[in-house]
């Protein structure tokens, strides 16, 4: 039921913040201090370790935006203002679209991303990646509001 599905854990082995703004996400890795952010005409990847429980949390900088992949079942809204959490565990190796489900603009249809989820090798070594390419670090759009490079 909902209680069961919505209940956070103190199992997560990691944290992704994700940022929806006006048009596209940031994606933070919190404990391994790397990010991904994405644009209307190149849309960001979300990289998860399968087996492992992930927490979400969910912030706007802007408007309501809801994240959803279709997927997983899974979809919950992002408002500005408060932060939205929740926690999953994937268990299938593959690439899954995922997009906004929440009407936020001009460009909403183009809010698009797509999840993978791979082994822990692979995630370490795509982390590792976007750090050696400068994504080092938090980008939070929603809480770092000096941050350059997201007009809203
Ligand atoms: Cu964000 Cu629609």
């Amino acid at each position: 039921d909902q209680t069961e599905l919505m209940s956070l854990t103190n199992k997560s082995t990691h944290t992704v913040a994700v940022d929806a703004f006006r048009w596209s996400w940031a994606f933070n890795y919190k404990e391994e201090g790397a990010y991904d952010i994405g644009t209307p005409d190149a849309k960001p990847t979300l990289w998860l370790p399968i087996n492992e429980r992930t927490r979400f949390e969910l912030t706007s900088p802007d408007v309501d935006h809801s994240f959803w992949i279709p997927d997983f079942l899974f979809k919950m809204d992002v408002i500005p203002g408060r932060t939205n959490k929740f926690e999953l565990t994937p268990d299938k190796l593959g690439t899954f679209p995922g997009r906004c489900a929440e009407l936020c603009g001009v460009d909403h249809s183009a809010m698009l991303f797509d999840v993978k989820v791979v082994t822990r090798a692979e995630y370490d070594a795509h982390i590792q990646e976007l750090k050696d390419t400068g994504q080092a670090g938090l980008f939070d759009t929603g809480r770092s509001s000096s941050k350059a490079g997201v007009t809203a």
